[in-house]
Formats: structure tokens, sequence, C-alpha cells
């Protein structure tokens, strides 16, 4: 027994930057910004936490699936780091929530949902799930040195949802990891230990742009194509392709080596930038609340990010 998606949400911080707002203190600009990456607003977060956001798109996808809390068997977060180390954000959107289930955080950077849909599978095949929430939620705008023009423009803060219940929506999914710091890291905060030998590190996001860049060409066009074959399609029968939103120019790549029709790619870049985790869940409840999801439509869901991590999955629109 597999699932499917019974419901979606996603929230986001009140304040919309543009461009043109962050090139009055940052030397950049939205003419940059927008050709290089596609980006020209994103949602940052001024008083909210990570944890408002994951709580207000968890609850809008409790509503959309009909769902109580109380009913939930299993809460996985996917996050690179909640608003606390512990307790874990899953455990916070529990208590808020008032649920009464176990909960746990995934932390797979940007391919966090789809390691998260991967992990519920296993809940669902063992029996032991019959609702499970997925929340994916980053506040990437505390990660990012703010003095650093080459990241610091790229992302923004959000959370996507989703609730599954038992059925044959998942048609198959693939996760992978090609493990290193080179191309992208974020390191911990230190301690103040009297015995430890004071580390040089920057605590703020560190990326080689281009490296990951070549990575996410490539895992995108070959986790798409795994995952469609696991699942016994042709890429023309993918209806719509859901990828993460990193840069506009790593999709239009990834179309010009595919034979998905690029009239079916799905973005939203232009309006949150790179929200991490989230940007899969997000575009998903965008789509939804819009009804360009009909039942029986296939999607391929695609996402890379920071491990280096990766992954695909192709889902039989029921709801
Ligand atoms: N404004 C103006 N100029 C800039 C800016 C900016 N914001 N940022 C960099 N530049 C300059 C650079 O200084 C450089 O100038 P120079 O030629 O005088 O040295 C020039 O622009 C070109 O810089 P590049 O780094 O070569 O620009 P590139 O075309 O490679 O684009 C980018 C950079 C957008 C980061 C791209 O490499 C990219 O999208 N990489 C992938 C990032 C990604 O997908 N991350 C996802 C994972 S995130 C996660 O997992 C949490």
């Amino acid at each position: 027994m597999s699932f499917q998606i019974i419901g979606t949400g996603s929230a986001y911080p009140a304040a919309s930057i543009t461009n043109d707002d962050i090139s009055k203190f940052v030397d950049t600009s939205d003419e940059w910004i927008s050709t290089r990456t596609g980006i020209r607003s994103r949602r940052l977060a001024w008083d909210e936490t990570v944890s408002d956001y994951a709580v207000h798109a968890a609850q809008g996808a409790l509503e959309n699936a009909g769902t109580k809390p109380e009913e939930l068997d299993l809460i996985i977060c996917a996050t690179a780091r909640g608003e606390f180390l512990t307790p874990s954000l899953a455990c916070v959107v529990q208590s808020r929530l008032g649920a009464g289930c176990p909960a746990f955080d995934i932390n797979a950077a940007c391919s966090g949902f789809l390691y998260a849909l991967d992990a519920a599978e296993g809940w669902f095949a063992r029996g032991r799930a019959s609702r499970v929430l997925v929340v994916a939620a980053e506040q990437m705008s505390e990660l990012v040195n703010w003095n650093d023009r080459s990241t610091c423009v790229l992302f923004g803060d959000g959370a996507g949802a989703a609730v599954l219940a038992p059925g044959e929506g998942l048609q198959s999914i693939c996760i992978h990891a090609k493990g290193s710091t080179e191309e992208l890291r974020i390191a911990c905060a230190q301690g103040n230990s009297p015995f430890a030998k004071p580390r040089e590190n920057s605590p703020f996001l560190q990326m080689d742009g281009k490296g990951v860049y070549k990575f996410a060409v490539s895992a995108m066009c070959h986790d798409l194509e795994q995952a469609i074959e696991q699942a016994g399609l042709s890429q023309e029968e993918i209806d719509l392709v859901l990828p993460h939103q990193a840069n506009i120019r790593i999709i239009e790549t990834a179309i010009h080596r595919l034979n998905i029709p690029a009239e079916r790619y799905r973005t939203n870049i232009d309006r949150y930038g790179n929200t991490s985790a989230a940007s899969i869940p997000i575009l998903l409840d965008e789509l939804n609340r819009a009804g360009e999801l009909r039942p029986g439509m296939m999607l391929a869901l695609t996402a890379f990010g920071g491990g280096l991590t990766s992954g695909a999955c192709v889902i039989r629109w029921t709801k």
C-alpha cells in the first residue's frame, strides 16, 4: 500500500521584498538578479518564525484534506534548521496543531520534501499510518550572509505542506546523495567550551554557485528520467513537472535535455526565490488551489540541493 495526496497548504511571511529593495543595500540590480536567476521578489520573515508559517501551511493542508490534527499518525518536517535545534520543528508543529502523534525532522536541504515523502511511504507500506502530515519549511533569510550578493539575493522564506492517506497516488520515487561539503554548506553555531579549539567557520551559507548549478542540471535530468521509467511511463505521459525552484536557467537547461514539452513545467520562482525544501510543496499548493490539477494527472516532482542531495517522484493526482 502506498499513499495519495489528499490535501495541500502553504504559507509565508507577509513581507514581499523586490530586487530593487535589495539593491538599496547590496551592490546588485534587478537586471542582474532577474536575468541570471528568474527571481523578481521573495518573502522574507520580519517578526514571523519558521514555526509560525510551518503551522499555517499545515493547517491549510489539514483543512484542504478534511483531516483533524488528532487523526494524524505521523508528522514529518523537512527543514535545514527549524526554530530550535531541539525540539524539532515537527514537534513544535505537533504541539501547536494539538496533534498527539510521533514527529521528527528530516534535513536533506532543498530535496527535503522528496526525502520526507520517501520516508512516509515506508509508514504506509508497513501499515503504521493512515494519515501523515509532511511539512517543508525554511527560513533561509537567517542562514545567508546579507553582505554576500552572490547568495543573499537567491533565497526566500516559506512553507508548504501535504496530507497523505493510503492510496495508489505514488507511482515511483528515487532519492540520492553525493556527500560533499565543497559545493554548499552552512556551519553550526559553535559552543563556548574553553576546552575546544575555535574553528574558523563562517556561520553563513557558503556556496560554489557554478558547482551546484552543474550538479543540479545533471541530477534533475537523471532523477526525472529514473522516476518516470520506474513508474512505467514515457516522458510524454507526464502532465506537469514541478521542479525545485532554484534558478530558472537550471530548469530551462533541463527542459532542453529532456523530452517533456516545455509548457508542462510549472514555476513560481519569480515571486518566492529559492525556498529550499518548501519550494515544491508551495508550488503544488498553488496549482491545487488554482484548479490546475485534475484526477488522473501524472505529476513529476524533482529536487536537488545541499548534501549534495537530489530526488524525484511521479504522483498520480487523485484529489
Ligand atoms: N548582483 C550583481 N552581480 C553579481 C551578483 C549579484 N547579486 N552575484 C554575483 N555577481 C557577479 C559576480 O561577482 C561575477 O562578477 P565578475 O565576473 O566581475 O567576477 C559575475 O556576477 C558572474 O558571477 P557568477 O557566479 O559567474 O554568476 P553565475 O552566472 O554563475 O550565476 C548563480 C550565479 C545565480 C548563483 C548560479 O551559479 C546558480 O544559480 N547556481 C546554482 C545555485 C543553486 O541552485 N542553489 C540551490 C541549492 S541551495 C540549497 O540547497 C540550500
